[in-house]
């Protein structure tokens, strides 16, 4: 029998709602057909936003999007995307797909995407081919209340009241598509630009530097020394792809067999070193924990669908693994609540692990966005920490725990549980022990399915959903579950 502990502990600390964050760049399908459809468009939409991806959205309580990129970020000119649509110069993209970038979808609609699904805007400003007066009168263009050049041309552009901007990321990967940087270079370019991302008129602008590729510590160490003071946030950035196994070279999103879930799902349990390593530097040189360990790319990354044009990232099929990769990195960030303030799941639509895909008029849920809807429960919610004590899930001689968890406790004393089992076929019993957590009764919900790549389609949008789960039994503190197998399961304990 595996065993839970969930204890409460008088000085733990709040699970950010940011840690359920979205990104949206200008990449393939993300932003055009993913959400701007034009105010013309025969798809029911606000002011050129479609109307079925915003009630989608909403119901995932989203508290942060990210925008414009990506690698996009550092090659966006903000004063091309602003005035009327028709006058706006067009632009290459020249990261994704060559396509020509038309600048209709810019700060106005991105600002009003925000304030429509409820979500907090968090821009990348652009330090790889802008200038830092370019970033500055962005800034005095959104938030600033008085009279100014900036002021005055945003309510040219019919916006009379500046916008809050609570998040803004200095320049994005910028160790490669932001500029081939090295991190003494970078640290100082970060120490110069931030300066003139300036709080204006009462707003506050959480800054955030750009942060390590994957392991790569010793980006850390040097941004932590050289302007950690500077900081609110440091970015980390890493993507799971499928790999690493003896004889496996499958990277499609589907069609794939037991070995490429095992790696998938072992290459997703990766972040937890990736969070523990470069919190420890952080912790040498902010030993207060002020900096905020901001994950604001993360996601599956399978090799792009032949029949969608390339480049776009377009499709990419979202299956159960999807949702345990989803389930096991929550429940990292969750258990990381001291450092990690902030994520942002790549990307929101039509792109990697997207929580919707659209066609045409056509819109479907992911495996991915009903996790983000089972957890949202965590969100702003105290963590209760946990110690698991389980068996392994061996596969070809390597070995992943074969569960993970997380709980924490709402304002209202609700205390939820989130459970993975990553075997393919073998289910889980597990016995929750609750310390210092009064309990009366529970209830479950269950995502799974039958197949390793069971998804939603256009033809039958709904195969994956979640359920009510009843599989388990409540004695005083303590919880006996059988957790189906590759299931993710959140309990709702009163
Ligand atoms: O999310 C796709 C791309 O991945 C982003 O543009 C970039 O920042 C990262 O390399």
């Amino acid at each position: 029998m595996n065993v839970l502990l969930v204890r409460a502990e008088p000085d733990a600390p709040t699970i950010r709602r940011e840690v359920y964050g979205h990104f949206a760049e200008h990449l393939g399908g993300c932003i055009y057909d993913g959400f701007w459809v034009g105010e013309d468009s025969p798809i029911p939409n606000t002011r050129g936003i479609r109307n079925d991806v915003v009630a989608a959205l909403r119901r995932l309580q989203p508290p942060v999007l990210r925008w414009p990129g990506g690698c996009f970020a550092d090659e966006y000119h903000w004063q091309d995307g602003i005035g009327p649509r028709a006058q706006r110069p067009p632009m290459l993209n020249t990261h994704w797909g060559m396509v020509t970038e038309s600048n209709r979808f810019g700060t106005h609609e991105f600002l009003d995407l925000c304030a429509q699904i409820g979500a907090a805007p968090y821009i990348c400003g652009n330090v790889g081919s802008g200038t830092v007066r370019e970033m500055q009168q962005w800034v005095e263009y959104i938030t600033y209340g008085g009279d100014s050049p900036m002021s005055a041309l945003r309510r040219r552009n019919g916006r009379a009241e500046p916008w809050p901007l609570p998040y803004f990321g200095v320049g994005n990967e910028n160790w490669a598509c932001g500029g081939n940087m090295r991190a003494e270079y970078y640290a100082d370019l970060y120490r110069r630009y931030q300066t003139y991302v300036r709080n204006l008129s009462g707003n506050v602008v959480f800054r955030i530097a750009c942060g390590p590729n994957v392991a790569d510590y010793n980006w850390t160490e040097v941004l932590m020394r050289e302007a950690g003071p500077f900081m609110q946030g440091l970015a980390l950035h890493y993507y799971t792809h499928p790999g690493g196994m003896a004889g496996s070279t499958n990277r499609a999103a589907t069609g794939f067999g037991e070995t490429e879930w095992f790696s998938t799902l072992r290459n997703a349990l990766y972040m937890e070193e990736l969070v523990r390593q470069h919190a420890a530097i952080m912790d040498r040189h902010d030993p207060e924990r002020r900096v905020a360990l901001v994950v604001d790319e993360w996601a599956t990354w399978y090799d792009a669908n032949p029949d969608a044009p390339q480049g776009f990232f377009y499709c990419q099929q979202n299956t159960l693994r999807d949702a345990l990769a989803a389930g096991l990195t929550l429940n990292i960030f969750n258990n990381h609540a001291h450092r990690v303030r902030m994520a942002n799941i790549a990307q929101t639509a039509n792109v990697l692990q997207s929580m919707v895909l659209t066609r045409g008029p056509e819109m479907l849920m992911t495996a991915t966005y009903h996790v983000f809807e089972m957890y949202r429960v965590h969100q702003g919610a105290t963590l209760l920490p946990t110690r698991l004590l389980c068996d392994d899930y061996t596969h070809a001689d390597q070995r992943i725990p074969v569960l993970s968890a997380s709980a924490s406790r709402d304002s209202a004393g609700r205390v939820h549980i989130s459970l993975c089992n990553v075997h393919p076929s073998a289910e889980a019993r597990v016995r929750c022990e609750l310390e210092g957590v009064g309990v009366t009764a529970a209830s479950a919900r269950v995502l799974t399915a039958p197949g390793l790549d069971t998804r939603n389609t256009f033809e039958e949008p709904s195969t994956l959903m979640p359920r009510g789960f009843t599989d388990f039994r409540l004695a005083r503190t303590t919880l006996e579950v059988a957790l189906p197998s590759k299931s993710v399961v959140v309990f709702e304990i009163a």
